[in-house]
């Protein structure tokens, strides 16, 4: 059967591609199918470029996680994605309980931004630079780095990360602005007034944390109201998740709803790939983050596949 990074390339997308952890690669069986570039063609470190991993006090930087997650895409030939510059969460303390003035905290910024992305100059695709900046409703999320500097900690990321590397794709990634709303209509005039006023940015990322038979509508459209801006976008953390246990039923509707999510990315020429947040359930997110809820990826807990491969495979090759 079809490899899903062979028919997304097939079908002229960059890439199609997954979340990983260091702590899943000393699972052999895991790392016989993560291995396989033809199945993935992109990774991405689900913790270890996040700050807390990266910059755990002030000044001091350690890689060693997100080296290893880099040279596993080297030696694959995936393509990586950088996750992340700037979060509210999994800060270390001494952000988030910093005395900050806008000077200070902008100067943090900085050199955390220009070291992280610097460290992995040209070995990054992309960089989600800045990551969740919304609250639901559309307003700004009250973190640290709003509160100190408002929305201009934004262009002071972007700008740090794109003097960092150059070439470097720089992305805003959020959740719950797939379909149309008040969150994504705040996304979209965030991009265009960054756009309009030339601050660094190639892209947006649409997490995609969906539930089962609940897809928001109008994904396509949605994402052409971004990508006539001029900026590629990115399906970044794909999963469908349901309440267990997993069904016949609930698993033929979670195929439909990938097949709907890839389809909405083929029928936009500037979705240049899809990534989910992790193949298989036995390392999913979810059921330790919503209770009862699972069953999300397109692998099972024991790598075998759901019909939701079939679906990916199916939408890539439509
Ligand atoms: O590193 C500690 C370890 O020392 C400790 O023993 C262990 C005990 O619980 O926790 C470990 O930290 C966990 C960390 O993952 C690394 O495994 C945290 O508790 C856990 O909360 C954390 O979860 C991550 C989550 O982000 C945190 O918000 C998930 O793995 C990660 O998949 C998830 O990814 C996010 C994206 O970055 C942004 N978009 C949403 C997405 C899903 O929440």
């Amino acid at each position: 059967t079809a490899k899903l990074q062979t028919v997304a390339k097939a079908a002229g997308k960059l890439y199609f591609g997954t979340a990983t952890d260091n702590s899943e690669l000393t699972d052999t069986a895991y790392t016989a199918i993560l291995d396989d570039n033809t199945m993935f063609g992109q990774i991405t470190p689900a913790n270890s470029m996040k700050w807390d991993a990266t910059e755990p006090t002030q000044g001091t930087f350690t890689f060693s996680g997100g080296d290893q997650i880099a040279s596993l895409a080297k030696t694959n030939g995936m393509l990586l994605r950088g996750h992340n510059c700037v979060w509210y969460n999994q800060l270390p303390s001494w952000v988030t309980s910093g005395t900050w003035t806008n000077s200070t905290l902008t100067a943090v910024i900085q050199n955390h931004c220009s070291t992280i992305v610097s460290h992995f100059k040209g070995q990054v695709y992309s960089w989600d630079v800045v990551n969740e900046p919304f609250n639901d409703d559309g307003t700004w999320r009250t973190d640290v780095f709003f509160n100190t500097i408002g929305e201009s900690y934004v262009p002071i990321a972007l700008n740090a990360a794109r003097t960092a590397d150059p070439n470097a794709k720089l992305y805003i990634n959020d959740y719950n602005i797939e379909g149309p709303g008040a969150k994504a209509t705040a996304m979209l005039n965030l991009v265009t007034s960054l756009k309009q006023q030339n601050v660094p940015l190639d892209g947006v990322g649409f997490q995609c944390h969906f539930i089962v038979g609940e897809l928001p509508q109008g994904l396509a459209a949605n994402w052409a109201r971004f990508t006539a801006l001029g900026l590629e976008m990115a399906v970044t953390e794909l999963d469908i998740r349901m309440t267990l246990p997993s069904t016949p039923a609930l698993l033929a509707q979670q195929k439909t709803d990938y097949t709907t999510v890839i389809s909405a990315c083929m029928s936009v020429a500037g979705c240049v790939g899809v990534t989910v947040w992790d193949w298989t359930d036995k390392y999913s997110w979810v059921p330790s983050t919503f209770s009862g809820q699972g069953a999300a990826c397109p692998w099972d807990q024991n790598f075998v596949r759901k019909p939701a491969y079939d679906g990916i495979a199916g939408a890539f090759q439509a």
